[in-house]
């Protein structure tokens, strides 16, 4: 397609290219084609090679072989500078940003406008940095250091980076995946005003509602390898899936029946002022709750202080009738309590350590013997969970780190549930997982209610939540706003008691 001459040149062009991390391949024959002025989705399963194929555009990585073309000019970027300079900007997968600078910093970072003494241009760069924002019908404090924002807001953040570099091609890996409702209006209607400016857009989703509301092209990897790309009107979610995975996912919510036994956590009355007020539920064995909202209603929070990582100011939480300590994460696991983070790369993982050795992390003192822990038991111990949650990695000692997202977000799961909880709360569990994968979350989660542990599963999901709960329960800026039953929780009812009159103030 690229050699018909008669073509205007496409903006982006990569060939069959090659990448491999010593024995691992990541991409045997990744093909990707860009024109300007269209949205391109790149989909595929975890570990197909999609963010690998990002970085090499970046340059980030360099590729082993294959062809990269600009213009119809051949390129090769040996540093990220290089492909900023070229007009490209990526945003990642997992936001990158330096925690301890100012938001306006982060924009900013290594090319810092300069007034006419030669002084970084504070004023101007702070003005710049507010009419992104604008632009993007955001507010965020440019002034504030970025560590302690939200995902969604660091998400913005590298938003607005790559709209303050004025790129040309523009890489969203995965930028959704944190964001929900109003947020993903906002962040769509921005890319479609870029696509309008001609500029190239990707974006990597693993949601096919965003890729079919959004996108124009469509381009599907399976291991490493292109599949095929196609006009996204010319093409079916089920065409797409079979492409992905090879197969048919016939059932995406295994919702299994379950006993609902005896209430084993009581949440009463918890407030922490400015954050959430007069939480209060309850969840039985064998019952999945989900908790549904927009981001930034204030569910990750009550989770994390149900579990113990935050503080509270009022209420009680109860396990199976005693009273929780607060604040002591340690005691609430010993209990029965688990919490599988949002954050992966940051709450649930340690990067450079083994896949093993993460699964292991919170049953360590179960594990050892006599003070010693064998890397046998250990890696014995992490096979189960790795096997049953499909964790596609090269071998069981590999760094965490250079797994795939999704595949990150699996080990994190796989994580708490070797703790065999009695409780269990999950915080978007399948954010940034593939939809085959999805499906098996899905029925481990079910599974999991049918052995009588009781599940709170936080989903900015809306299908997600409707088709595993069997009572929803949502919560808006810090509040309980409504409980419903699984019969009576219509999308409708769910997104009202979640927005109220609609637009939310961030
Ligand atoms: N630095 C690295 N070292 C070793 N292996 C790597 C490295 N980076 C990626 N890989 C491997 O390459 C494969 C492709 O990973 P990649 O991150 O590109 O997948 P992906 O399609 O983006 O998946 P996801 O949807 O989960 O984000 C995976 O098997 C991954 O473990
Ligand atoms: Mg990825």
């Amino acid at each position: 397609m690229a050699d018909d001459v008669a073509k205007p040149r496409h903006a982006l062009e990569l060939h069959r290219v090659v990448k491999s991390f010593g024995p691992v391949v990541a991409l045997r024959s990744g093909s990707l084609v860009l024109d300007a002025g269209s949205i391109h989705a790149l989909i595929g399963e975890n570990g197909a090679g999609k963010s690998t194929l990002v970085k090499i555009i970046a340059g980030v990585y360099q590729r082993d072989a294959g062809e990269f073309l600009l213009d119809g000019e051949p390129v090769d970027f040996s540093s990220t500078a290089q492909s900023k300079a070229a007009g490209i900007a990526v945003i990642y997968q997992e936001p990158t940003l330096f925690p301890d600078l100012s938001v306006t910093e982060n924009i900013f970072m290594g090319r810092q406008p300069r007034n006419r003494f030669g002084r970084i241009d504070r004023k101007a760069m702070r003005q710049e940095a507010v009419e992104i924002f604008d632009r993007l019908g955001v507010s965020i404090d440019p002034d504030r250091i970025t560590d302690g924002l939200s995902i969604a807001d660091q998400q913005l953040i590298e938003i607005a980076k790559a709209i303050s570099l004025d790129a040309r091609v523009l890489v969203m890996d995965e930028p959704t995946a944190a964001l929900s409702g109003v947020e993903v209006e906002r962040l769509f209607a921005v890319a479609r005003s870029l696509r309008d400016e001609q500029r190239a857009l990707v974006f990597i989703s693993h949601r096919f509602d965003e890729v079919f509301d959004l996108c124009d092209t469509v381009t599907v990897m399976r291991d490493g390898s292109y599949v095929d790309t196609t006009a996204i009107s010319e093409t079916t979610v089920d065409d797409l899936v079979r492409q992905m995975v090879g197969r048919d996912v016939t059932e995406l919510f295994p919702k299994l029946p379950a006993e609902v036994g005896d209430v084993l956590l009581e949440v009463d009355s918890l407030t922490r002022p400015g954050v959430f007020r007069d939480i209060s539920f309850e969840l039985r064995a064998g019952e999945i709750v989900g908790l549904a909202g927009l981001v930034g209603a204030g569910r990750s929070e009550v989770a994390r202080a149900i579990f113990g990582v935050d503080a509270y100011q009022s209420g009680t939480v109860r396990l199976e009738g005693r009273v929780l300590p607060k604040g002591d994460p340690r005691l609430a696991t010993v209990r029965g309590i688990a919490l599988v983070p949002e954050d992966r790369r940051k709450q649930g993982l340690v990067l450079d350590d083994g896949v093993s050795r993460n699964i292991t992390l919170a049953i360590r003192s179960k594990l050892a013997k006599w003070g010693l822990l064998w890397t046998g038991l250990e890696n014995e111990a992490a096979k189960v969970w790795a096997s049953r949650l499909e964790v596609k990695t090269a071998a069981l000692d590999a760094e965490a780190g250079t797994l795939s997202g999704g595949n990150q977000q699996k080990v994190v799961l796989g994580k708490w549930l070797a703790t065999e909880p009695r409780v269990l709360i999950v915080d978007e569990p399948t954010r940034g997982i593939d939809v085959g994968t999805k499906a098996e979350v899905h029925r481990l989660i079910s599974q999991l209610a049918q052995q009588g542990i009781a599940i709170l599963m936080i989903s900015s999901e809306l299908p997600e939540v409707l088709g595993m709960a069997d009572r929803v329960l949502v919560m808006r800026e810090g509040r309980l706003t409504g409980e419903f039953s699984r019969e009576d929780a219509t999308p409708e009812a769910v997104m009202y008691a979640a927005t109220a009159d609609v637009e939310v103030a961030r």
